[in-house]
């Protein structure tokens, strides 16, 4: 990460101030906060001010804002220089982050970075015909489409060194390239034929649910199958030996989280095993009990160790909807 700094005095402007229609914009903003709490505006109107200077942030339109909030300016410089996404110099036309991160970096962003210098300089400095600037910015969360860079609004990611110069020939013809992934691939989607969860056991349904419906059975079974849990139950799954009927919940064939199967199976084990606890807390837990699928319990689930127990006197989870 570079020392950000405002730009050299020969690069600011003079003065700045909002346009009418910034103004005005940047009043609304103001007001969506409540009374006293008004400076949280500074990062939307820091943004407004860098849009109106062409892409960048000059000294005196960091003072402007802090103006307009009654903020001291060392304030909003703090903001402007920690966030890098307010530029601190100007900018190419077609200004290039490009992500050097660890995934990236091992997709080849090194090879990116060759060509952004070969072509376009060292980083931070707006070429000749003031097309281009670019610098490394850490992960912009397209990670799964690694390489990638952000050219001003566009994400353009799967990049090979070869699709990374074409797309640099293409702006520079004032042409505009398809932003997203750079290879044949929808969004991020997986390239290529499907290779994990590809057991078609995974789908099984085994309460003859609907087609195209999601059935208790069928997520509880991906469920069971992942904790390591057979059985199976849904609504037709056979009767425990105390009767208990498979758990249902509101709506079509919804099953209950993992975490509130979980809890409910603690408040059914502190009610067989008789764990010291308020009789209204005991009688919670039993009714809990009598919601949830016994028979996926078969197996040793029953006996979860008590530190993930619900608080005494907590309400049971709510599995009948
Ligand atoms: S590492 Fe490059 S986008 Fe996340």
């Amino acid at each position: 990460m570079a020392v950000r700094r405002l730009a050299p005095p020969e690069l600011q402007p003079k003065a700045f101030a909002f346009t009418a229609e910034n103004l005005a914009w940047s009043k609304r903003q103001i007001a969506k906060y409540p009374e006293g709490r008004q400076q949280s505006a500074v990062i939307p109107l820091l943004w407004r001010a860098q849009e109106q200077c062409g892409g960048w942030l000059p000294q005196k339109a960091i003072e402007h804002v802090a103006g307009l909030l009654g903020m001291p300016n060392i304030r909003v410089l703090e903001v402007a220089t920690f966030y890098t996404m307010f530029n601190l110099e100007p900018i190419g036309q077609f200004h290039v982050q490009l992500c050097g991160t660890t995934p990236c970096m091992l997709r080849g962003s090194e090879q990116l970075k060759e060509i952004c210098r070969r072509r376009l300089g060292e980083q931070h400095h707006v070429t000749v015909d003031g097309k281009f600037s670019w610098i490394e910015v850490e992960c912009l969360a397209a990670c799964v489409n690694a390489p990638m860079v952000q050219i001003n609004a566009d994400y353009y990611e799967d990049l090979t060194p070869e699709s990374f110069e074409k797309l640099l020939d293409e702006l520079s013809a004032g042409r505009t390239p398809k932003p997203g992934p750079q290879i044949a691939r929808q969004f991020s989607a997986p390239f290529g034929e499907q290779i994990t969860l590809t057991d078609a056991a995974l789908y099984k349904r085994t309460n003859g649910a609907p087609p195209g419906g999601r059935s208790c059975a069928s997520d509880a079974y991906v469920f069971s199958a992942s904790i390591g849990v057979t059985g199976t139950f849904g609504p037709s799954a056979p009767a425990s030996p105390a009767g208990v009927r498979p758990m249902r919940r509101s709506g079509p064939g919804r099953t209950g989280t993992p975490s509130a199967l979980v809890r409910g199976t603690q408040s059914a084990t502190a009610a067989d095993g008789g764990t010291a606890r308020s009789a209204s807390a005991t009688a919670r837990a039993r009714r809990t009990a009598s919601r949830i699928p016994r028979t996926a319990h078969q197996g040793g689930w029953w006996d979860r160790p008590a530190e993930i127990a619900p608080r005494p006197g907590a309400d049971p989870p709510n599995l009948s909807g």
